[in-house]
């Protein structure tokens, strides 16, 4: 019997997640406190420029002062270190984004541990990822705590639920593995991950109470990998040719949406569902980071 699966509206959910901002916002405001994020792009890789203009429009909407920068794809490391730098020690900045990937000549962890950790919106740094680990109050990755306030607004318990994630990202797999096993409220799961070296993957994904899938293979996951019932979190955006479409291409996730949907008892789509949440979380990353800032 085909489920009729609830739709997950990363559309709503970042926007409850950004009103739950303007007041803090306001707070820091009247201390006379502008939150400041800038966003670092070198070179032109197309989606990243799009992420990066989304990340530009959603924090001016609130009323941030932020900032792009733009780099030519020659830039070299030392000048990128350099600016990374500059904005360390600039007050009016809270939060640093550099967007990877960053081209070949650039040693993206180097960048990464150049910046404040006391700015470091991403969580990429190792501090931040050592206190996710721990348990510890920090920055966390903006996907796997965007997917958390998904879980939360739609009251999808993780408590002694199985989850197994597709991926092991720094970005994604890693972080959100770590955040399920924490002993608090969105945690407490029994979590599998599994990666491009684990032999049958479907013998694991098929257990899964709540599937993430963050592979970066486009459709990758489908109909017979999936539990009946299964809540499916589909973290892939991936730009497939569409000569049909004006631009030519069209996002897909990592799930095959169309056969895993009517199997899902609840499902995020692509567009419109976990991408929303980045941002959403960069933007409340830098207001915890502006309130730090004060304490
Ligand atoms: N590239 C893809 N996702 C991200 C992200 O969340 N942060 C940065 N800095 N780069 C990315």
């Amino acid at each position: 019997m085909p489920n009729n699966p609830i739709i997950l509206n990363g559309k709503l959910v970042s926007q409850s997640v950004r009103e739950g901002l303007i007041e803090r916002i306001n707070v820091l405001k009247s201390k006379g406190i502008i939150p400041g994020l800038t966003v670092i792009l070198v070179g032109e890789d197309p989606a990243s420029q799009s992420y990066v203009r989304s990340k530009e429009r959603q924090s001016a909407i609130l009323g941030f002062k932020s900032e792009v920068i733009r780099l030519d794809a020659s830039t070299t490391q030392q000048e990128l270190l350099k600016k990374v730098e500059d904005l360390n020690q600039d007050d009016s900045i809270h939060g640093i984004l550099v967007q990877l990937p960053l081209p070949k000549h650039i040693d993206d962890q180097l960048i990464i541990e150049s910046i404040n950790p006391a700015k470091d919106v991403d969580g990429f740094h190792p501090m931040s990822v050592g206190r996710l680990v721990l348990g510890l109050d920090g920055f966390v990755s903006c996907t796997p705590a965007g997917i958390l306030e998904i879980m939360k607004y739609y009251q999808i318990p993780t408590e002694g639920k199985h989850v197994v994630i597709v991926g092991r990202s720094n970005i994604v797999g890693k972080p959100m593995a770590n955040l399920l096993i924490q002993k608090r409220e969105l945690g407490n799961a029994t979590v599998t991950l599994v990666h491009t070296r684990t032999p049958d993957m479907s013998i694991h994904t098929k257990q899964a109470d709540i599937l993430i899938a963050a592979a970066g293979v486009p459709e990758f996951i489908t109909a017979d990998m999936v539990k009946e019932g299964a809540v499916v979190i589909d973290v892939g955006i991936n730009r497939v040719d569409d000569p049909s479409s004006e631009k030519g291409y069209k996002l897909v996730g990592d799930v095959d949406f169309e056969s895993v949907a009517p199997k899902s008892s609840a499902i995020t789509p692509v567009p419109g569902g976990v991408g929303l949440m980045t941002v959403a979380m960069l933007l409340s990353n830098t207001v915890k980071s502006a309130e730090n800032s004060i304490k």
